[in-house]
């Protein structure tokens, strides 16, 4: 049975600081981060949107009525999670009018939270072809002002449509996978920031990568020459170039051209908007599904998925005829050039606005963020949403 990517809605704030800018504040050369780090933008969410809401609005834009029927399970990948015992899934659920006869829940490692909800979703449709299953990769990455991490934030979500017979790309069966118990990067319960050991996050990712490419061309007796691209989770889009430069060599003269082009396409929106954490290999994916202009039907994509702490898995998938059809591009670059740019110093006060944290109740300003879904505030310790579409 085909089992894979039917549909793929991307949702990102209406607000980016610009890293030349945010480079200079800091007192660092601009090219660290626009050449050695690879990032151009960031986005900044203001503080009606969170996790529930990024997601939200990334899976409005693909869901038609009959998508929505069929949905029923909803899987949220997140580390960015609103509440430890509610799943985010449940108010995306709603606000998204989804089938009550529906599982919905919540996913947690790190980065590769998506990645699992996808391979979950691949079994679940295998016992249940005529259903779908929505899943959301959606995040706001905070390292904290002034700290090295902080250049690698963002904010953003992808909602990706899983089913039988999908339009987009067939993912394959086989899968090459790895865990091991390491601290490169984790998040206290106490702590609105992540902690990160820097240099250390970036090798485990490459050693994590060499081990699963290595076990996944064994599985597979597949070759760079297999591949017309392979997409890498970008925490920021240095990062990826250095594990493909890893293993580039393997290849012909032309693999290594077509392998380098591919992943300049596929790193178009991620540099734009920053490290989205559980989304942002699928964010790259889309990037390049979006932004190519040869990549054939029946074209095979490496998809490398990595998550701190820390689980990585390469696995692949194979272009179904006339993709381009079912994208939503012209939407994204939409929603990409329609945005607002903010001053360091406004970057610097949206970051410090929080959401009380003493249970008392707020009122946000939903005015000011022209997303359809907002929190509109906090009351007696509930979180408050609305979609202004539906109101
Ligand atoms: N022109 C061009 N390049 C320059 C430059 C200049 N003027 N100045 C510096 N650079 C280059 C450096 O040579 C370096 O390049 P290489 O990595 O290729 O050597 C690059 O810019 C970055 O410079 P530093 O290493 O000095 O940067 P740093 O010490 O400030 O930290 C970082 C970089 C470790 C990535 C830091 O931003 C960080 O901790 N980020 C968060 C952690 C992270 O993203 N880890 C990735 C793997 S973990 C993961 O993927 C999960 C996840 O999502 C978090």
């Amino acid at each position: 049975m085909k089992i894979g990517i039917d549909k793929m809605g991307f949702y990102t704030p209406h607000m980016y600081v610009d890293m030349n800018k945010l480079a200079v504040a800091r007192n660092d050369e601009p090219e660290k981060y626009t050449i050695g780090i690879g990032q151009e933008k960031m986005a900044v969410p203001p503080i009606t949107q969170d996790a529930v809401t990024l997601a939200a609005n990334a899976a409005m834009e693909i869901l038609d009525e009959a998508d929505k029927e069929k949905i029923d399970l909803v899987i949220f990948a997140t580390e960015s999670g609103v509440d430890h015992s509610k799943a985010a899934a449940i108010y995306a659920h709603h606000l998204l009018r989804l089938n009550p006869r529906a599982r919905a829940i919540e996913v947690k490692e790190a980065c590769y939270g998506a990645t699992a909800g996808i391979q979950l979703a691949k079994g679940h449709i295998s016992l249940h072809p005529d259903r779908k299953v929505l899943v959301l990769g959606s995040d706001i990455s905070r390292y904290g002002l002034h700290t090295p991490g902080e250049v690698t934030q963002g904010a953003g979500a992808v909602a990706i449509l899983m089913s039988a017979n999908p339009r987009v790309m067939v993912l394959g069966k086989e899968s090459a996978y790895h865990t091991e118990d390491i601290m490169d990067f984790w998040r206290p319960l106490y702590s609105k920031t992540a902690l990160v050991q820097g240099k250390y996050s970036v090798e485990k990712y490459n050693s994590f990568f060499k081990t699963v490419w290595e076990d996944y061309k064994k599985k597979t007796g597949l070759t760079l020459k297999d591949f017309a691209a392979i997409c890498f989770h970008l925490p920021y889009t240095k990062q990826g170039l250095k594990a493909l430069r890893l293993v580039i060599d393997e290849g012909t003269a032309a693999d290594k051209e077509r392998l380098l082009a591919h992943f300049e396409v596929s790193k178009q929106y991620n540099k734009i908007v920053g490290n989205i954490y559980t989304g942002a290999l699928y964010l790259s994916l889309l990037s390049l599904l979006e932004l190519n202009t040869d990549i054939e039907d029946g074209a095979r994509i490496g998809l490398y998925s990595y998550g701190s702490g820390a689980v990585g898995e390469f696995f692949s998938g194979i272009l179904q005829p006339n993709y381009r059809e079912y994208l939503h591009v012209r939407h994204h670059r939409k929603m990409l050039s329609e945005r607002n740019e903010v001053s360091v110093q406004e970057y610097e006060d949206l970051f410090n606005q929080e959401l009380p944290a003493d249970g008392s109740d707020i009122d946000l300003p939903v005015g000011n963020d022209p997303a359809p879904v907002l929190l509109s505030g906090i009351k007696d310790h509930m979180r408050m949403y609305i979609n202004k579409d539906q109101s």
